[in-house]
């Protein structure tokens, strides 16, 4: 029998579909270059999704606070006295003046407006008013900076700019399931960095999730150790992951059914946030769009306790050794990335065509699509 037609009895696929889920697509150069789609996708994804935007760690105590400003936003995240942390929208409901500048400790609770002086409280709602009986007080009643859905998960503070996306764990689903395996509120944001990348956010996206490149990008440093060829994907939507063998690792992890305890897991958390999980440490890193055709990428270093038989000065160096190894794969890939920014209005680029073995960015390109109610193209 043939052996790439031979079905699983479990899941009734081919090998191959197994490995590699979805057809080959092909997808318009403009997807990357549009300023109207750039704004939908803006809208119609960022404003709805969840994303993991600080660790919970840079908020430790009650009243600390930090502002969070991306795509087009700015969001205050306040810790309450009782813990429970707060968002809100950092714009004064005056005349719109912003509200709070930077991170720090507010030991007074409140936020005063710049400008005529509004009195907001850590969660927003508006208590002084200079001047009030010169305002229509019906106007004044309950009013506050709007809310934002806020929830802290896995060791990270996460936003959700529409009150219409479901709960964090509905959003994740399987994902959540995968991630919560490595009880990351014990882990530590140990180190973090953040790079300007001259080209839209979904080809930033794209160049993380496919590992076909890493003879060609990443010879010295990657190659030798991610055993590419068997690389298995998953579609979870929105979101994917897949799981890599780590040629020295996976051999020798002991035999188990657990695919984090013995392989390298990559997950998408759609639609701009990677998760690349060891059981012990992981690297954390997120697109954000800036314009049309400007990605800020902010990476993480998360690590765990140290393992049985590390000492922590040991578990220390290995961490340092880990995020030098990140930062040289990342440059690795921030030059040939930021090198298509010198091509993308090329008249001899038409669009990508994605194999099967880049079947999660089918994914992610159809999920944007469908998102801001596009046909997919033939
Ligand atoms: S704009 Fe804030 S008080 Fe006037
Ligand atoms: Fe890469």
């Amino acid at each position: 029998m043939d052996t790439v037609t031979q079905t699983s009895p479990k899941t009734g696929l081919t090998a191959a579909e197994q490995q590699y889920p979805l057809p080959p697509s092909r997808w318009d150069a403009s997807v990357y270059t549009d300023p109207d789609r750039y704004r939908s996708e803006l809208t119609a994804v960022f404003h709805h999704s969840w994303f993991p935007v600080h660790p919970s760690r840079d908020l430790p105590r009650a009243r600390d606070f930090l502002t969070w400003d991306r795509i087009g936003q700015s969001i205050v995240i306040t810790r309450l006295d009782d813990g429970s942390v707060r968002a809100w929208h950092n714009v004064c409901q005056h005349r719109g003046a912003r509200l709070v500048n930077g991170s720090g400790n507010c030991g007074r609770a409140r936020f005063t407006c710049p400008w005529h002086g509004f009195v907001y409280d850590l969660e927003g709602m508006v208590g002084a008013v200079p001047l009030r009986e010169s305002f229509d007080e019906e106007a004044l009643r309950g009013l506050r900076a709007p809310a934002v859905q806020v929830t802290e998960w896995a060791g990270w503070i996460w936003l959700a700019l529409s009150d219409d996306v479901p709960p964090l764990l509905d959003h994740l689903g399987a994902i959540g399931t995968e991630l919560a395996g490595y009880g990351l509120e014990g882990f530590t944001t140990r180190f973090r960095t953040s790079v300007r990348l001259k080209v839209n956010w979904k080809i930033a996206v794209d160049g993380f999730n496919e590992t076909w490149h890493v003879p060609f990008t990443h010879p010295h440093t990657l190659a030798g150790l991610v055993m590419w060829r068997d690389a298995v994907l998953r579609i979870s939507s929105p979101h994917s992951w897949m799981t890599l063998p780590i040629r020295g690792y996976t051999e020798r992890a002991k035999a188990t059914d657990d695919h984090r305890a013995s392989h390298l897991c990559h997950y998408l958390v759609f639609p701009n946030t990677i998760f690349s999980c060891f059981p012990t440490h992981l690297q954390m890193w997120s697109a954000w769009p800036v314009s049309v055709d400007e990605t800020e990428l902010c990476a993480y270093e998360v690590v765990g306790p140290p393992p049985a038989g590390k000492t922590a000065e040991q578990w220390d160096r290995h961490n340092r050794r880990d995020w030098q190894q990140f930062l040289d794969v990342l440059n690795e890939d921030a030059e040939v990335i930021n090198d298509i920014s010198t091509v993308i209005g090329s008249l001899g680029f038409r669009g990508s065509m994605f194999n099967t073995a880049e079947s999660r960015l089918t994914a992610f390109h159809r999920e944007i699509a469908r998102r801001i109610g596009e046909e997919e193209p033939a």
